[in-house]
């Protein structure tokens, strides 16, 4: 698993998809930057959501607000009070440590353990060690994956419930010390938020705190009556948008999985009260029937139902993907019932209603959310589409068998020769192809490097003119996951890869 993930990770480097953010000053923690492949890939991603949600919906319209908002906004969601993680202060360095993260390097430490067991018995057994039985076998490895098990499940619930007594004692029950001085004098864990804060305005006295946005819904809310009523939407309805969301992250390890800068794809779905389970059931089946169109497995995907809910919702799930480290939260849908209208009618002292022409009368909608994030959603794709496969040759391959629809280059070009013509060809086609399709022209290597770079990009199709294009205006096309050549007419190229690659 954690081979597979480290091979995710550098071959999104090699190929051009994500680059740490100023790696030249050796990076900053959690924050990624796309690359020019991995650019063309959220994009689409983007587009196949947006397809999906806005334009095939004639009752879902897309907005696109701004990241600052007024701060009085996140007192009224309820981030100003209730978005944290915790932290915890020692008494004697006066220093301050994020709990999770302490707790999480003290299991790094027990993994530090397994790995050195795992090495001794590889010198030991030489050719013989088989790993994968080792570390389910050996009754002390076992030992030390329970233990980590177990440490990890009792954070995530104390969590989760805030329990922040709970917090305290697994540090003090696992004698973790401060990592500077080793005392263990643990005073307080207290919560922190994860906003952002900056500051709009020149002078010092004038300026204003505010808040980098950590979810993009709250901008969708506070236009829901702008959009409404200049729009004439009708009840039910839906408002979406796709944009950045910032959070700093208290763990945030998981390449970009978790980022501290990430975008969020989120709709609003204004309805009726007492409508609120017909809905989530019906975004439920919608949004994982939007995942299962991209052909990514059936068993890679399952909910996740909340038993304890946020404040703001009465029901919730999660569809989780199996990503490399395993099955994890990919997108969230949670019926918010009418609080964020209702917080923000008063707060802000404006009415947030709709009025319903047939009845006459006016209510409060309540509100039906599903939230994916855009570069977790990435990761799933990515990761579940590389692959090494053996070849009959007994030599492999690496291919990245995006879903076509996505893949950032749909086309490869190559003239078989640099000479006699072919290249002249093969950048006419190129050219005009390149309107429909984003395409690459590739003269360099050998035919079979160039298909292997290809496959390892992601490039659904590779198209090859010879000499015998010049005698009947036929190529080769090659298909990235059949391998499977077949002779076709330059004119229907248009045709083939429109077919597969089209939403
Ligand atoms: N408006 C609701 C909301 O923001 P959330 O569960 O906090 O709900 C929704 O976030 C989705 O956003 C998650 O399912 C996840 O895909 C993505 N997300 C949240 N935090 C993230 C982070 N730090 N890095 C990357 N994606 C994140």
């Amino acid at each position: 698993q954690d081979d597979q993930f480290k091979k995710v990770i550098s071959h999104a480097k090699e190929y051009g998809y994500v680059f740490q953010s100023s790696e030249i000053y050796d990076g900053l923690s959690a924050v990624y930057d796309y690359a020019q492949n991995g650019a063309e890939l959220k994009k689409n991603i983007r587009n196949y959501w947006w397809t999906a949600m806005v334009q095939i919906h004639d009752n879902i319209v897309g907005i696109d607000s701004s990241i600052f908002m007024h701060p009085t906004t996140w007192k009224a969601s309820g981030h100003v009070d209730a978005f944290n993680d915790p932290l915890i202060d020692n008494k004697d360095s006066k220093k301050r440590y994020r709990a999770d993260v302490l707790i999480e390097d003290h299991c790094a430490k027990i993994e530090g353990k397994i790995d050195k067991e795992v090495s001794k018995a590889e010198k030991r057994f030489g050719d013989a060690f088989n790993k994968e039985e080792f570390i389910t076998t050996n009754p002390r490895v076992v030992g030390y994956y329970e233990n980590i098990k177990t440490i990890l499940s009792r954070m995530g619930k104390s969590l989760e419930n805030e329990d922040l007594a709970d917090v305290k004692a697994l540090i003090e029950e696992l004698e973790i010390a401060d990592p500077l001085t080793g005392s263990r004098n643990w005073t307080e864990v207290k919560q922190f938020n994860l906003m952002f804060g900056t500051k709009l305005g020149a002078s010092a006295e004038s300026a204003m705190d505010l808040y980098l946005r950590p979810e993009t819904a709250q901008g969708i809310f506070v236009n829901f009556l702008n959009v409404q009523k200049t729009g004439r939407m009708k009840i039910p309805f839906g408002i979406a948008q796709t944009g950045k969301a910032f959070r700093n992250e208290i763990v945030a390890r998981q390449f970009i999985f978790r980022m501290r800068e990430f975008e969020q794809m989120e709709m609003q779905f204004f309805i009726k009260p007492g409508t609120q389970q017909k809905w989530f059931e019906h975004w439920k089946e919608e949004r994982l029937k939007w995942h299962l169109s991209l052909g990514m497995g059936e068993e890679n995907y399952r909910f996740h139902d909340h038993e304890k809910m946020a404040h703001y919702a009465d029901a919730a799930t999660d569809i989780e993907f199996k990503f490399p480290f395993g099955f994890k939260e990919l997108e969230g849908i949670h019926s918010r019932t009418d609080f964020d209208l209702k917080q923000h009618e008063e707060f802000s002292g404006k009415k947030l209603q709709y009025f319903d022409h047939e009845t006459k009368e006016s209510y409060t909608p309540y509100v039906l959310e599903t939230s994916i994030g855009l570069d977790r959603m990435f990761l799933a794709v990515f990761s579940n589409s590389l692959v090494e496969e053996e070849l009959d040759n007994n030599t492999t391959r690496t291919v990245l068998k995006l879903p076509s629809v996505l893949a950032p280059v749909k086309a490869a070009i190559f003239p078989l020769v640099k000479k006699d013509g072919l290249p002249e060809i093969a950048r006419q086609i190129q050219e005009d192809l390149k309107w429909d399709f984003n395409v690459v022209y590739d003269d360099k290597d050998a035919v079979g490097r160039r298909y292997r770079r290809q496959d390892a990009n992601g490039t659904p199709f590779c198209i090859t003119v010879d000499h015998d294009t010049l005698e009947d205006n036929t190529v080769t096309i090659r298909h990235r996951d059949t391998m499977e050549q077949t002779r076709v007419k330059i004119e229907d190229l248009s045709k083939i890869i429109k077919k597969e690659v089209d939403i």
